[in-house]
């Protein structure tokens, strides 16, 4: 397995005004990589934070059945209008995955809303609630062990996630969700992702959150 890769950090997609300042998508170039390599034509593709529907879109694009859910309704409404397998996504939460029946799935791919560990808003409510770090992280294993229940045997996973820095702080979320999903899943390593654009000075790193690169989680349902 290539353990670093460099991928433009770009998006093809032109989104809606009202979206553009929480633009927190996967790079279409990002999604390629990881279905050419872990999936053909015709598997099924989940993604339970769809956020601005990416990995729909490429999905579809290569021939894959995506679904997915997103909890925030404009997302849902404006990813429903554009894709084909309209049926597939849920206007829900990924906390309630095993309510929706979804059928069995190939590969999953999906980088969860983050926090700060010292934030007090749960991210996992669009922030209506409160919340605190340890939940949060509670949560998140509760989610991907929801997950499993949906994988076939010997499927991959893959989380895309990054630490982040704030006011010289540093939140090691990628670290965290690594540890707590691995007594899901069989974590088998890290891809990390060396974002380039042509903006190197970027204030907040390339990626966002003072880094320039992410992690690319690789779990595997054994
Ligand atoms: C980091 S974004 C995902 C971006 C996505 N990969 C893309 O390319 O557009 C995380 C998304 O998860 C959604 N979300 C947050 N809590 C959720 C929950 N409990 N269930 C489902 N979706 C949730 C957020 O509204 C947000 O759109």
């Amino acid at each position: 397995m290539r353990t670093l890769i460099t991928l433009p950090h770009v998006h093809r997609r032109q989104i809606p005004a009202k979206f553009r300042k929480d633009d927190n998508r996967f790079s279409e170039n990002f999604v390629e990589f990881f279905l050419d390599k872990y999936t053909r034509r015709g598997d099924i593709v989940l993604d339970i934070f769809v956020g601005l529907g990416t990995t729909f879109f490429v999905a579809e694009e290569m021939g894959r059945i995506p679904y997915g859910i997103e909890y925030l309704k404009d997302r849902y409404l404006y990813i429903k209008e554009h894709v084909k397998n309209k049926n597939n996504i849920i206007h829900g939460d990924a906390l309630k995955l095993l309510e929706y029946k979804l059928p069995k799935c190939d590969f999953c791919l999906s980088s969860p809303a983050y926090m700060n560990k010292d934030d007090t808003e749960n991210p996992y409510t669009a922030c209506k609630t409160e919340g605190n770090y340890e939940q949060y992280l509670e949560d998140t294993r509760k989610i991907y062990s929801n997950v499993k229940e949906i994988m076939k045997p010997e499927s991959y996973i893959v989380i895309e996630v990054s630490n982040l820095k704030r006011n010289g702080e540093v939140t090691t979320l990628a670290w965290d969700i690594g540890k707590i999903v691995s007594e899901v899943f069989h974590f088998e390593g890290e891809i990390i992702i060396n974002w380039e654009n042509d903006d190197s000075e970027k204030e907040n790193g390339i990626y966002g959150y003072g880094y320039d690169h992410s992690y690319s989680l690789v779990f595997r349902n054994k």
